[in-house]
């Protein structure tokens, strides 16, 4: 459990808060690359309870600005995209995707106004088929996290995300319980306790796996240990990254997944689940029919669309269950998301009762609060500190055979 002040400090985000101010320090996921047209229309996108706008420029340079005019704060995402620069409807002011305002048609020729004025602007990076973004202020970006599968073509990579109705850490928590895989996924799972079978084997054996954090310098790597009946010993590492990004293990050579919560604001997520093909091109079916995934909607920047919120108990499906289905709820992933919206908007984290299985769960809570002290007094942050070679980091599922009887 965590004091109410605790669970203050882990989970609010926005500007001026400790947590927000760590998160800013890292690279994180912000749109879809294809959201972005040359000259087309600009996006407005919303992270840690603050508002930009992210356009792409005559030339594909991509901008990332303050949503708000400079000249008296009309959004920009109703901007007109023209001639390198993005141009408020208001007044024809223009800025361009270095924050300069470069025309101020509404003043007198010969003002001087364009000159003394500038718009926050963010740096970004396109990988991945993401644009990426760095909020931090002050000081020069760090290390850009180049996963492996930013190096793939696109066309192996699924980038998409889903709308959560709950803070981040709710979605981190759940991507680092593997115990829970065993119980609220069950449906999805080889009903076999002994089974070695499919994308999740093994993880049927037990519901109460034994945790083993390794420590890393860009986060932790937990491995979730189960042994089955017949002695065969299935480890799961789930690798965490700072500030939120889990690689989740599974069998498959041709689907790998790396999630994460970024918050849009305190009570709301953007859940990305990227997965990729390192052997060849992947589309979002295939990714989720070789994982037993369920159906998700095809957009791909809300695959979550539940029709029903608490009011209707999200829609879950008592007839299905009836007929044998564990949770009622009609795909994988919706679980997740059913179950930690119902925690409410932020979980009081000072009402729960943890155990052996929340070892994950508690080690990065303790990290990440650990961060907001190193920020506190200056230290520089963990990930942020030294080289990293993101581009190694794997997650691995791993099962060993018991040794031969002689
Ligand atoms: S508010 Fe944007 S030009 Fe006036
Ligand atoms: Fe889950």
């Amino acid at each position: 459990m965590l004091s109410k002040e605790n669970n203050e400090l882990l989970t609010r985000v926005g500007p001026g808060t400790l947590m927000g101010q760590v998160l800013r320090q890292y690279w994180v996921p912000a749109l879809r690359s294809a959201k972005l047209e040359i000259d087309g229309a600009p996006e407005r996108v919303r992270l840690f309870g603050e508002s930009f706008v992210a356009f792409r420029d005559t030339n594909g340079r991509v901008g990332f600005l303050d949503e708000g005019c400079p000249h008296r704060g009309v959004s920009l995402a109703l901007g007109r995209n023209e001639e390198c620069g993005l141009r408020c409807i208001f007044h024809g002011w223009k800025m361009n995707v270095d924050g300069q305002v470069v025309e101020v048609p509404s003043e007198p020729q010969g003002s001087n106004l364009a000159s003394k004025v500038r718009v926050n602007h963010y740096p970004v990076h396109e990988a991945g088929g993401i644009i990426w973004v760095w909020l931090g202020k002050g000081s020069e970006p760090p290390q850009f996290p180049a996963f492996d599968f930013t190096a793939l073509p696109h066309e192996n990579i699924v980038p998409r995300s889903a709308i959560q109705k709950c803070n981040w850490v709710q979605a981190l928590e759940g991507l680092l319980d593997s115990s829970h895989v065993s119980s609220l996924h069950q449906a999805w799972l080889p009903p076999d306790t002994g089974s070695m079978e499919g994308p999740f084997a093994g993880v049927s054996t037990s519901l109460a796996p034994q945790y083993e954090i390794t420590e890393r310098p860009y986060g932790f790597t937990a491995n979730a240990r189960r042994t089955a009946p017949n002695g065969t010993a299935v480890n799961r590492y789930t690798e965490f990254v700072l500030p939120f990004y889990c690689f989740i293990p599974n069998t498959l050579e041709t689907v790998k997944v790396m999630a994460c919560g970024v918050p849009i604001d305190d009570e709301t997520t953007r859940f990305w689940e990227i997965s990729w093909n390192p052997l060849g091109p992947l589309d979002a079916a295939t990714s989720d029919a070789a994982r037993n995934f369920g159906k998700a909607s095809q957009d791909l920047d809300n695959y979550y669309q539940p029709s029903y919120g608490p009011d209707k108990v999200w829609g879950q499906d008592r007839e299905m269950m009836k007929q044998g289905h564990y949770s009622g709820i009609v795909a994988l992933a919706f679980e997740d998301f059913v179950v930690q919206e119902s925690q409410g908007a932020i979980v009081d984290r000072s009402l729960e009762h943890l155990g052996a299985s929340d070892t994950a769960v508690i080690r990065v809570r303790r990290l990440l609060l650990d961060l907001t002290r190193d920020l506190k007094e200056g230290k520089p942050l963990r990930g942020l500190d030294q080289p990293i070679e993101y581009d190694k980091i794997k997650s691995l599922h791993e099962i060993i055979l018991p040794a031969k009887a002689q």
